[in-house]
C-alpha cells in the first residue's frame, strides 16, 4: 500500500537555508520513494491569516512554488497546488468547524499565546485576535482530511495542530461514518535527524530573528551572508573547536562523511576562519549553484508557474471533488432526486428512509452500501476506481429503471449491464432472501 505524505508551506516569506535543509530538501527526497503519493501545497490561505500584504503573499507564492520546482520536486510523481485553488477544502472546513469543539480549539496553542500576550499587557484577551486564527487549526484539519493523508511532514510547533486533525476526524467519522472510517486519520513525523541550522548568530536559524541565510540569493549575496556567522576570535593557526562553532554545523548539514571529517582535522589543525567560511561558500553554492539558475528561470514566467499549479490543482481535485461529494451525503446535504419522497403523506414502507451510503474502502477505492429502513445493509457495491463511478451506477439504481436481481452465493447480486455491481448479505434461508427482494424493489421503487 502506498503511504500518503501531505505538508503545507505557508506563503508569507521567501525560503531561506534552514527551510531548505529542515523541510524542503527532506520532503523532496520523501517523494521519490517508490510507495510515496505526495501532496504538496502552498498553504497561502493560511497566509492570509498571518499577513495583511497582498504583494507580499503574492510574492512569497512565487517564489516558494519556483524554490520546490528548482530544487527538483517531480510534478509528474507528487502532485503540488496552491490551497487557495481548491474549493473543496474550505467547504469542507465549514464542515469539519460544525463538528469541532470549542473548547479544542481554546486550548491551540498558537490561540493561547496571543490571548496570554494580551492578558499580560492589560488588553481585553481577545484584542486583535481574528476568527481566522481561532480556526487554524480546523482549516488545517481540512487540508489534511481532504486528502486522507496518513503521514504529515511538520516542525514541532505544529505537531498539536495535525493531533487536532486527528480528534476531528474522528469526531466526524463517529458521528456521519455510519461505522465506517470516512476519513483516514492522520500522524505527524517529525525528522529527527533533519537538520536544523543555526543562524549566523547561533540560534536557529529563522526569518524571526533575521539571522538566516539566503537560499537563491546571488553568489555575492551567499558570501556576505556567510561572512556574518558569528565566529569566537581564535587567531589562524590556532586550533579550533569544530564542535562549539555554528560554521562547522551549517558545513556539516551539506557535506558528505569524508568532507565532514577533513573539514574537522582542517579546523582542529589551526585553519583560519576566513579560509573555513570560503569552504563553506563554495559548498553551498555545489549543491544550490544550479538550482540557482533554474529558480531564476522559472521566476522570470510566472506564467509557465500558473500552468504547473493548476494543473496540479486540476490533480488534486481528481480526489477532493468525489470525496467531498461522499461527505455531503453523509451530513445530509443529498440531492433531493435521490429522497425517496412521500409528497401525498402516504408511507412509503420501506424506501421511507432506505439510504445509500458512500465510503471509501481501505485500498482507497470507492464503494456504498443500500442500508433499510431499520439500518440492515441490503447492498454493498463492488470496489470502483473512483467515486464517479460509484456514483453513477448508484444513481441508475435509484433512476428507477428495471432491476436485474439475481439469486446467487446464498443472497442476490444485482446486475447492470451484464456486470453484478452489488451484492446483498448471505441470508439463512429462501424466505429471508426473498424477502430482503422485495425490501429492496420498495426502496429503489421510483416515487409516486
Ligand atoms: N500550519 C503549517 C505551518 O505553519 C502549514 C500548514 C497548513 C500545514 N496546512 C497544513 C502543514 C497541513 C501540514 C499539513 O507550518
Amino acid at each position: 500500500m502506498t503511504t500518503r505524505i501531505l505538508t503545507g508551506i505557508t506563503t508569507t516569506g521567501t525560503p531561506h537555508l534552514g527551510n531548505y535543509a529542515g523541510a524542503i530538501r527532506p520532503a523532496i527526497v520523501a517523494s521519490r520513494a517508490a510507495d510515496a503519493d505526495s501532496f504538496y501545497f502552498l498553504a497561502d490561505y493560511h497566509a492570509l491569516i498571518k499577513c495583511d500584504e497582498p504583494a507580499r503573499i503574492q510574492r512569497s507564492r512565487l517564489e516558494i512554488a519556483a524554490t520546490w520546482l528548482a530544487l527538483g520536486l517531480d510534478t509528474d510523481k507528487a502532485t503540488f497546488y496552491r490551497q487557495s485553488d481548491i474549493p473543496e477544502i474550505p467547504e469542507l472546513c465549514w464542515l469539519l468547524t460544525c463538528v469541532a469543539g470549542k473548547g479544542l480549539l481554546n486550548r491551540a496553542h498558537a490561540y493561547k499565546a496571543s490571548v496570554d500576550k494580551n492578558i499580560e499587557q492589560g488588553e481585553d484577551p481577545d484584542a486583535g485576535i481574528t476568527m481566522g486564527l481561532f480556526s487554524y487549526p480546523v482549516l488545517m484539519a481540512a487540508d489534511i482530511l481532504m486528502f486522507n493523508a496518513h503521514k504529515v511532514p511538520v516542525g514541532r510547533d505544529q505537531i498539536q495542530h495535525v493531533e487536532m486533525a486527528r480528534d476531528i476526524g474522528q469526531r466526524f467519522n463517529h458521528l456521519f461514518g455510519n461505522g465506517n472510517e470516512l476519513f483516514t486519520l492522520p500522524e505527524a513525523v517529525i525528522e529527527e535527524d533533519v537538520a536544523t541550522l543555526p543562524g549566523l548568530d547561533g540560534r536557529k536559524m529563522s526569518k524571526s530573528y533575521d539571522n538566516t541565510i539566503p537560499l537563491f540569493g546571488s553568489a555575492k549575496q551567499l558570501k556576505d551572508a556567510v561572512a556574518r556567522v558569528v565566529t569566537d576570535s581564535k587567531l589562524p593557526g590556532e586550533p579550533k573547536d569544530p564542535d562549539s562553532s555554528h560554521l562547522f554545523t551549517l558545513y556539516q548539514a551539506f557535506a558528505a562523511p569524508t568532507q565532514q571529517a577533513d573539514f574537522r582535522a582542517a579546523l582542529e589543525g589551526g585553519m583560519a576562519w576566513g579560509e573555513a567560511k570560503q569552504a563553506l561558500c563554495n559548498l553551498l553554492e555545489a549543491e544550490l549553484g544550479e538550482a540557482r539558475e533554474r529558480y531564476h528561470a522559472l521566476i522570470s514566467k510566472p506564467a509557465d508557474l500558473e500552468d504547473i499549479l493548476l494543473a496540479g490543482a486540476a490533480k488534486a481535485r481528481k480526489t477532493a471533488t468525489p470525496f467531498l461529494g461522499e461527505l455531503r451525503e453523509a451530513v445530509g446535504l443529498r440531492s433531493f432526486r435521490s429522497q425517496a419522497v412521500n409528497t401525498a403523506g402516504e408511507k412509503k414502507k420501506a424506501g421511507k428512509s432506505a439510504r445509500f451510503v458512500s465510503f471509501r474502502d481501505d485500498d482507497g477505492s470507492f464503494r456504498f452500501r443500500l442500508l433499510d429502513a431499520a439500518g440492515e445493509q441490503l447492498l454493498l457495491s463492488k470496489s470502483f476506481a473512483d467515486g464517479k463511478a460509484a456514483g453513477m451506477v448508484n444513481k441508475r439504481l435509484q433512476s428507477g429503471e428495471a432491476l436485474d436481481i439475481r439469486e446467487q452465493d446464498g443472497g442476490f447480486g444485482v446486475w447492470l449491464d451484464d456486470e453484478c455491481v452489488a451484492q446483498s448479505p448471505a441470508f439463512p434461508d429462501s424466505s429471508a432472501c426473498q424477502a430482503a427482494i422485495q425490501r429492496l424493489r420498495e426502496a429503489l421503487a421510483p416515487a409516486e
